[in-house]
């Protein structure tokens, strides 16, 4: 068997996961991963080299004879970490720029689901205020509005009323706070979400096990959006044939009108889908794998996952197949997030932990591992049905000791309270 460097570029528990499953595979020669993190470390070779640094990126799986690059982080997929391995003839997984639009525009997601028909909440994008408001105006309330600009961040606004709906696009046309920019006003939707990521390679698209995340800070989905709280995997509420037409009528037709728009998608294409009364809609597609979603479910792929990045990168076949057992993750998160938190608070009980445990945003100093970022750990349980789970990764997060963390104790819910 041919062994192979591989580099995963990213330093979140999204990239310790992906670590995790590379280590597991025979054919991993030596890991390195830029940045990385203290969790990741224990793993892999971590080097000093940011994930937008795409020269020095290059460079660097150049100079190590790295045989696979796995991408992480939507940031170096902006700005063309894959283009540019490519041009260098390094093989790397993940979409190029062009195809990466899928995450990076709105609008562009939004106007390819309309012109192949996948089911979408209804929308109309503006670059005028006073248009994006006569319209508005006309529509019922709530309202969504999502930004488009280069500067993302801002993100998305459901405003319940006529003036929380003029506040945000006066803030996102008029008073150019995040450069200019574009709106999409979107229909409101409602029911339960899921993530549906898939491998794709032009045409061909190989699915995974569903996830669900959380992204309210807080217990019973209250307080502020996160990057996420908490994930899950199976979803008991979604059946074969939702997934079946989640499937057929969204993950494939996309990936095939990326081939013919002529920026066919290599990576992971994520499905946030809704199953509302009217049937499953996208409510977004991200480029890459999810952050926590791919700390649930890459436990429990039981295949080699250099063969599928291989397959995906070559055009080679791969098969997948899946634990039985159910997955739940909780993440600890640094008091105050996602406003402002403090940083290198000592985290202590690590070692006595008997699950498994993702680092999210840590910093090794000498022996000791201290929190360096917003979300901070994340904690998965594996057993037979969720409850299980859900008991085993409460019962780690329980040994783990840290002054400055909090966490949900809700995560499942949906899955195991009703
Ligand atoms: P997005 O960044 O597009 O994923 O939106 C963030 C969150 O806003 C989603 O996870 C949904 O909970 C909510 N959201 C976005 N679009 C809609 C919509 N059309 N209807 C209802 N909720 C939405
Ligand atoms: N968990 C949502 C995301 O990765 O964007």
């Amino acid at each position: 068997m041919k062994q192979l460097n591989i580099l995963v570029i990213g330093s979140g528990g999204r990239e310790h996961a992906i670590v995790d499953a590379l280590s597991r595979s025979p054919q991993a020669a030596k890991i390195y991963a830029a940045p990385g993190n203290a969790g990741i470390a224990r793993r892999a070779e971590c080097v000093a080299i940011r994930e937008t640094e795409v020269e020095r990126l290059v460079a660097f799986a150049r100079e190590r004879e790295i045989g696979l690059t796995v991408v992480g982080p939507e940031a170096a997929l902006a700005v063309g970490v894959v283009d540019a391995f490519k041009a260098a003839g390094l093989r790397i997984f993940g979409p190029t720029q062009a195809a990466a639009r899928i995450e990076s525009s709105k609008e562009f997601a939004k106007e390819l689901m309309t012109k192949y028909d996948v089911p979408t909440a209804a929308f109309r994008a503006f670059t005028s205020y006073d248009e994006a408001r006569a319209y508005v105006a006309t529509r019922p309330l709530p309202t969504v509005l999502k930004y488009d600009g280069l500067a993302a961040g801002k993100g998305v606004v459901i405003a319940e009323t006529m003036e929380e709906a003029d506040a945000a696009l006066r803030d996102m046309l008029l008073d150019d706070k995040f450069g200019r920019g574009k709106v999409v006003v979107e229909e409101f939707l409602t029911g339960p979400e899921f993530s549906f990521m898939c491998f794709v390679s032009g045409e061909r698209v190989w699915p995974m096990q569903l996830a669900q995340d959380h992204k309210r800070a807080y217990d019973g989905d209250k307080g502020p959006n996160t990057g996420g709280m908490g994930a899950y995997s199976p979803l008991p509420f979604v059946t074969a044939e939702d997934e079946r037409y989640s499937l057929e009528r969204i993950l494939k037709p996309v990936a095939r009108a990326m081939v013919a728009e002529g920026c066919p998608f290599e990576g992971v294409l994520y499905g946030g889908l809704m199953k509302t009364p009217q049937g499953i809609k996208v409510i977004e597609f991200n480029a890459r794998f999810g952050d926590p979603e791919t700390e649930v479910v890459l436990p429990r792929l039981k295949s080699d996952i250099v063969d599928i990045f291989c397959a995906v990168a070559d055009g080679g076949e791969a098969t997948l197949e899946w634990d039985e057992r159910a997955t739940l993750g909780i993440v600890l998160a640094s008091k105050g997030y996602p406003g402002s938190y403090a940083k290198g608070v000592e985290i202590e009980g690590l070692d006595r932990v008997e699950g498994c445990v993702y680092h999210m945003g840590t910093k090794a100093e000498g022996d000791r591992v201290l929190t360096a970022g917003g979300r901070v750990l994340f904690v998965v349980g594996q057993g037979a049905t969720l409850a299980e789970a859900r008991e085993k990764a409460l019962a780690d997060v329980a040994r783990i000791a840290c002054d400055n963390l909090f966490h949900r104790t809700d995560i499942g819910h949906c899955a195991l309270d009703e």
